[in-house]
Order: structure tokens, then C-alpha cells, then sequence
């Protein structure tokens, strides 16, 4: 070990003497992430701080073009070299101001700037040159017609939802649907709904915006324990039955149909939550849960995962019984989704280029999951990744006797963004419950993404030594 001081800014290098480029690296990323080096700190110019650490010149000029490539640097010719100034989200470290998380890798999120630019924009230029004037006009509170029939056929055609364009609502995202159908039970006099033990918190507050009360169901192994439903009084469930969010598992048959025979019998309605059904890495695709009840399945898809959250539309494909009541919710809310967009998506889906984007997702994220289970079996193999090899996200289950806080602390401190899964839980966990990890793979750009998961592990390692 070497260590050295950067010029004028009094800081702690501490340089390992085999791997001096890496751990430059590193420490200047935990330095960074930290606060340490704060948003607008001007770095030494790579000769002094080369001089200083009595290492090459070129090992720090690379490190320095390497961490501005990743984003926690910028460099001008002549200018030299700062912390970068605009984290695209932040990680809040010990009570500490936020410093910008380089390395996301939290749940439910995709790398939205990898968006498919040329393709869009292509459509959107032809939509503009093609519609008619009419199409300018206020749309249907339903959604176009044009983008209600190639939903019709995408949704039919890649995970079996019997559908037809009259049972299509579409939506800014999949909470704007959430609530319209939670505001419409609550009309018909619902006061429960059943949610997952463990979801999205946010979702729960929509949940309670529209008036009802979210009750929890325990997740296991076979995704949510639905026998409990008979004695809950709700009037709907919530599920993400392709794959739990965020523990991974599939929602297996035998509770798939028992669901079904309990919304059946109860006349209550299953809420199918698709987020990410298209993102199968194994041959064995499972269709919607809602083609086994179409008139009590709402099924929910978005296209904020395939596309980006800004392309800002979902669809709802809604029980007969229900639609009418949703669409009033929609006209009520005096809000619909953008006619333009929807435009641009209709051609997008007929043309088959949101198949494409799903693809070249798929592949990109299935050899993420290939490298994160890889690094893991090498390096801290007494941890275990869990969940169906599928989506956007998995569980990794730590070692007996880790936990959640000291991983997320060591991922944070190398500028790496993780929840634990107890983030995740509604209500107190009970005592020997799993712990684990929930590790959103879909987040890092292609270029950070290796990177970011050789850290999280790292991380994980670290905890457990
Ligand atoms: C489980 C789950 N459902 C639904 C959504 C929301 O999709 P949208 O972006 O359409 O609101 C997400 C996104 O994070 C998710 O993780």
C-alpha cells in the first residue's frame, strides 16, 4: 500500500501497491459517493496527482477518463477535471446530503437512456406527416381506437390475454390505472383490496388515495398465499402473478386457479399486475393468469418497461362487468393520455418494433442476470440468488448471520444503489423471516452495467466477511 494526499484538497488515498489503478479508481468513487469530494470539486490535474502518488501519469489519466465515461466526473480541454454536477438520482449515505448513486441498481427500474431514439422518432415523424386532421382532437376517454387495436393484438399475441379493443382502457402508467379501477370498486362499495406483502409502497398509497384499505397477503416460495383471501372481505387482489415483485417467483398454477375460484365465488376481482411479463429469459413463457377468467381479471401492462416511463402510457384490459365504471372514473379524473403519443405507439406496436425493443432488452438484461449469478457463485457462494429467471430485478438471499443495512451500506459506499427487501415489506417482518437484497439488473446503462454488479458484489462479500 502507498498512500497519498490530492493536492490542495487534503484528501485520504489510500493505493493499493499491485492495483493501483483500480483502487484509485475505487477511491475516488467511494470519495465521491460519500460526499468526501463534494458536486463541483476541481480534481488535480493528473500529472501533480500522479507526482503525488508516485504512480504513471497514464494510470491516472485513465482513471479519470474512465470515471468520466461512467458519469462521476466531467472534463474540458483546458479547463480540467471536476465531480460531475448532475446525478440523475441519489442515494442518501448515514444522515450525510445525498451524493449522486453512479451505480443504480435498485428494483423495478430501466436504463431509460436507452430508449429506442431512431425508431420512435421515425414513427413519430411518419404519424405527424399521416394523420388526419381529426386525430388532433381530443381523445376517447377509452384511448384511441388505432392504439386499442394494436394493444388488442400485441397483448392476445405475446401473453395470451383474450381481449378484444372494446375491453381496453389506456393510462398514463400503470399507477394512473391502478387508481381508476381502485376508484371505481370504491364507488361499488368496495372497502379492501389485497396486496402482496411486499410491493411497491407507492403502490399502497394509491391504494389508499382512492379510498380503500390495503391488507397484506404473505409471498413464499410459490408466489402469494391466496388461501388466506377468504377471510380478508376483499373486494380485489393485487398480484403480479408472472413474477412476484419483488422476490421473483411465479405465482404457481394450483394458486393461479384457487385465485381465480376465490374471485369466482366472492365475486371480487383479480388485479393482474404484467409490469414485466415479456421479460422471460427461459423458453417456458406463462401466459396471463387473466386468460384463465376474463370477466374477473383486470389485466395491467405497461410500456414503461419495453419503452421508458416518459413514453407515459399502460393499458387495462377490463372485465365487461367493470368497464363502464372505470371509464367513468377516467371522465371524472378530466385527464387522459397524451392522443399524439398513443398514435405514435399504435404504429409502433403494428410495425413489430416494440417487439424488437423487448428483444434487445431481453438479451441485454439475460446475460446481466448470467453475470450477477456467475460473480456470486465465485466470489461469495453462500449467497444465493433467488426468483424466476425473468424481469428486471432478483432477490439475492445473503449469507446466514448478514444483514440487509451492512450490505446496502457497503454497496452505497462504492456508489452503488440497492434496496433490502425489507423496503419492500408492508408491515414489520416477522422474526426469522429471509432477508436478502432485491437487485434491479434493468437500471445501469450497457456501458456501467458489469461494473455496477462486480461492486454490488463486492459489496456483498465485504458484509460478509
Ligand atoms: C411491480 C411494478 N408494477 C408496476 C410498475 C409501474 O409501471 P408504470 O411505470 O407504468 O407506473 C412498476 C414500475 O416500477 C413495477 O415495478
Amino acid at each position: 500500500m502507498s498512500e497519498g494526499r490530492i493536492t490542495g484538497l487534503d484528501l485520504h488515498l489510500p493505493l493499493s501497491g499491485t492495483r493501483p489503478a483500480r483502487s484509485l479508481e475505487d477511491a475516488i468513487r467511494s470519495l465521491v459517493s460519500t460526499g468526501a469530494l463534494p458536486v463541483g470539486a476541481r480534481l488535480p490535474a493528473a500529472r501533480a496527482l500522479a507526482a503525488d502518488l508516485g504512480i504513471a501519469r497514464n494510470t491516472v489519466a485513465d482513471v479519470y477518463a474512465r470515471l468520466t465515461a461512467e458519469g462521476w466526473l466531467e472534463a474540458r480541454v483546458g479547463a480540467g477535471t471536476w465531480v460531475a454536477a448532475s446525478p440523475a438520482a441519489v442515494v442518501p449515505v448515514a444522515g450525510r446530503p445525498a451524493a449522486p448513486p453512479p451505480f443504480d441498481l435498485r428494483g423495478g427500474l430501466v436504463d431509460a437512456s436507452d430508449f429506442a431514439y431512431a425508431s420512435w422518432s421515425a414513427h413519430a415523424r411518419q404519424a405527424l406527416a399521416e394523420l388526419p386532421g381529426t386525430a388532433f382532437s381530443y381523445p376517447p376517454a377509452a384511448g384511441t381506437a388505432a392504439l386499442r387495436q394494436s394493444l388488442a393484438v400485441y397483448v392476445a399475441r405475446t401473453r395470451g390475454v383474450a381481449v378484444g379493443t372494446d375491453d381496453l382502457v389506456v393510462g398514463t402508467g400503470f399507477g394512473d390505472l391502478l387508481s381508476l379501477v381502485c376508484r371505481a370498486l370504491r364507488e361499488r362499495g368496495a372497502r379492501r383490496i389485497a396486496v402482496e406483502e411486499y410491493g411497491h409502497d407507492r403502490h399502497r398509497r394509491i391504494i389508499a388515495a382512492a379510498g380503500l384499505e390495503a391488507v397484506p397477503i404473505a409471498v413464499d416460495g410459490d408466489g402469494a398465499v391466496v388461501d388466506g383471501l377468504e377471510d380478508l372481505d376483499a373486494a380485489a387482489a393485487l398480484l403480479t402473478p408472472a413474477h412476484q415483485f419483488p422476490t421473483g417467483v411465479p405465482l404457481s398454477a394450483a394458486r393461479r386457479r384457487a385465485v381465480v375460484e376465490w374471485a369466482r365465488r366472492s365475486g371480487a376481482f383479480v388485479l393482474e399486475d404484467d409490469y414485466d411479463g415479456e421479460f422471460r429469459y427461459d423458453r417456458r413463457s406463462i401466459g396471463a393468469l387473466q386468460a384463465l377468467a376474463p370477466d374477473r381479471v383486470v389485466y395491467l401492462g405497461t410500456a414503461s418497461k419495453a419503452l421508458a416511463p416518459a413514453v407515459g402510457l399502460a393499458w387495462a384490459v377490463v372485465p365487461t362487468a367493470l368497464w363502464q365504471d372505470v371509464l367513468a372514473q377516467r371522465e371524472a379524473g378530466g385527464a387522459a393520455a397524451a392522443g399524439i403519443h398513443q398514435h405514435i405507439l399504435a404504429r409502433f406496436i403494428d410495425s413489430f418494433a416494440y417487439d424488437r425493443a423487448v428483444r434487445r432488452r431481453r438479451a441485454e438484461f439475460r446475460a446481466r442476470r448470467e453475470l450477477l449469478e456467475r460473480l456470486l457463485a465465485e466470489r461469495v457462494p453462500s449467497a444465493s440468488l433467488h426468483g424466476l429467471a425473468a424481469g428486471l430485478q432478483c432477490l439475492v438471499r445473503l449469507p446466514e448471520g448478514v444483514a440487509e443495512a451492512d450490505v446496502v451500506d457497503a454497496a452505497a459506499r462504492r456508489g452503488v444503489a440497492v434496496l433490502g427487501l425489507s423496503e419492500y415489506r408492508f408491515g414489520a417482518a416477522e422474526d426469522g423471516e429471509p432477508v436478502g437484497i432485491v437487485v434491479g439488473y434493468g437500471a445501469p446503462t450497457p456501458a456501467r452495467a458489469e461494473r455496477a454488479l462486480e461492486l454490488f458484489v463486492e459489496a456483498v462479500a465485504t458484509a460478509a466477511e
